[in-house]
């Protein structure tokens, strides 16, 4: 994939939202409200875990470019909300002409996940520390990314702290920003009513149409699962909703819409 060019403005742009601004709380770093605990740590071993692991910190001023962070012109997918890093370790051995990206604002966890990228040294994985609501509005370029993946998004189970949820419209417009045209979103978790409420944001907005729920696949060891959340829910016996969604083109979207 090529970046698009200075300038460039997908011609999906005009029928989104212009993206909100991130709330005040994340325009600091990271939102205290998903990382209270969440202080940077070195990696068990101290040792340096760059360029797998990095900080905003540890970037240049946005805008974020995909080929200077991982050295390739190749597709980017983006991960929020990485956790231990499952996802992000088998895609990127198992599709080695895409590039995946990780967000995870609990630098512990993210610091782990490193450690397997590095281990692996896997040249098309990289992981940033950070509040991936910021970086959407801050950094990442628009149409710059070929698919986003959620997996197990905190559930914020009591209702006053249901405005805490990642899903919320401008978080929809933001991922609709950075998709390409025809670009995928994965939505997984085993919360029915949270999943409930994506469904209705989906639906509702109009740069986004559904395709067909992905279907359950039966693990062959231990680490075949899409994520160490989805391992852990379905071992509990849990029900996974698995949502897809499709950035339209330009031409899909009615006008009034
Ligand atoms: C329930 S865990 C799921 C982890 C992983 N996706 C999985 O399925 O195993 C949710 C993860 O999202 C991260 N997270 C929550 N809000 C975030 C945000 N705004 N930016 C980046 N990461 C976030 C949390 O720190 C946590 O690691």
């Amino acid at each position: 994939m090529t970046l698009p060019k200075p300038g460039f403005v997908p011609t999906i742009r005009p029928l989104i939202e212009a993206a909100p601004p991130p709330p005040p709380e994340i325009q600091e770093g990271v939102d205290r409200s998903v990382a209270r605990h969440r202080m940077f740590q070195p990696a068990s071993d101290g040792a340096d875990l760059r360029p797998w692991f990095q900080t905003l910190a540890d970037l240049p001023a946005p805008p974020l470019s995909w080929s200077a962070l991982f050295g390739n012109e190749l597709p980017v997918e983006l991960e929020i909300g990485s956790g231990r890093g499952l996802f992000l370790c088998n895609s990127g051995l198992a599709y080695p002409q895409r590039n995946f990206a990780g967000i995870e604002c609990d630098f512990k966890e993210g610091l782990r996940a490193a450690e397997r990228f590095k281990k692996r040294r896997l040249p098309n994985v990289r992981l940033l520390g950070a509040d991936a609501r910021l970086v959407l509005a801050q950094y990442v370029v628009p149409g710059s990314v070929a698919a986003v993946h959620v997996y197990f998004p905190d559930p914020w189970w009591k209702r006053k702290h249901h405005k805490r949820r990642l899903f919320t419209r401008a978080f929809l417009d933001q991922c609709a920003r950075v998709l390409q045209p025809g670009g995928l979103f994965h939505s997984w978790t085993d919360v029915a009513e949270y999943f409930a409420m994506q469904v209705a944001l989906f639906d509702s907005h109009p740069a986004y149409e559904r395709l067909p729920d992905p279907p359950e696949k039966t693990p062959e060891h231990d680490l075949d699962y899409r994520t160490s959340f989805e391992r852990k829910k379905r071992r509990a016996g849990c029900r996974i909703n698995r949502g897809l969604w499709r950035l339209k083109d330009q031409s899909d979207i009615p006008r009034n819409g």
